[in-house]
């Protein structure tokens, strides 16, 4: 297997930009301390927009390997948008990655499975990953169609991209009842539905692409849930909230991945 492990951290609305610098410098020390590799496994930062400008200046000056980017963007590329982020924006702060489609913002904003889409292909089209957030709510789960209601999302989005454009896909399964809740996934049923989602992109893309692509787990991930995780042979790594604000937390859950 080929897939770098990903450890994204999603701050969501925490961290002003001096306490996103100084969590920067902190997880750099403890990284370096634990002389981690990072060829092994990415770890990555979603900071506001209003911090992304202050960790690439400390990436950049101190030639960290940490990657970083956004939690959602704007369908278009510029104009009469009052408040929205471009794509080629983000780009230009070195941003990586970007979430897509995260249950909150699916929940709080108007955010559809056609801007979803094309949120997608925005962020591809900058040169940037989109990390696709899919995953049911517990009515679904309670229903037993969880696994459906995940690929459902998931062909939502891909039944309209190319095969290049489905490589560069990273997709997060994130049941809505285990963020933030301190219930987890157990490591079968986030293997389960990373399984059933690999499976559904082989159908669509050739095991080329369904192999290249990486699929992580989300939902009330912390240092003593990851091993169990991490060892189910399609998921790939985290998509951390809660955990991700606590620097040693991070840095500890990177060690284990
Ligand atoms: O994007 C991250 C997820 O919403 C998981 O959040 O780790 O606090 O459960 P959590």
């Amino acid at each position: 297997l080929n897939r770098i492990p990903l450890v994204a951290g999603n701050w969501k609305m925490n961290f002003d930009h001096r306490e996103a610098t100084y969590f920067v410098q902190k997880l750099a020390w403890l990284l370096r301390d634990a002389k981690f590799d990072h060829k092994r496994c990415e770890v990555a930062l979603f900071p506001s927009f209003t911090s992304i400008r202050s960790v690439q200046v400390l990436v950049e000056a101190d030639h960290l390997r940490i990657r970083y980017g956004a939690q959602s963007v704007s369908v278009t590329s510029q104009g009469a948008f009052t408040g929205d982020v471009s794509a080629d924006m983000l780009a230009h702060l070195g941003c990586s990655y970007v979430i897509v489609g995260h249950s909150e913002r699916r929940k709080y904003h108007p955010e559809d499975d056609a801007n979803i889409v094309d949120q997608v292909r925005a962020v591809l089209a900058a040169g940037m990953q989109p990390i696709l957030c899919v995953g049911e709510s517990f009515e679904e789960r309670r229903q037993g169609i969880e696994l459906d209601f995940a690929v459902g999302q998931v062909n939502d989005v891909t039944r309209d991209l190319s095969d290049e454009e489905a490589s560069k896909l990273i997709v997060a399964y994130e049941p809505v009842w285990a963020i933030g809740t301190g219930m987890v996934a157990t490591p079968q049923s986030a293997q389960d539905a990373a399984r059933a989602i690999r499976d559904h992109m082989q159908a669509q893309f050739g095991a080329a692409t369904a192999q290249s692509v990486r699929i992580l787990y989300g939902g009330s991930v912390t240092s003593h849930n990851a091993v169990q995780l991490i060892t189910q042979p399609d998921v790939d790594g985290f998509l951390i909230g809660g955990a991700s604000l606590d620097p040693e937390e991070l840095a500890l859950i990177a060690r284990l991945t």
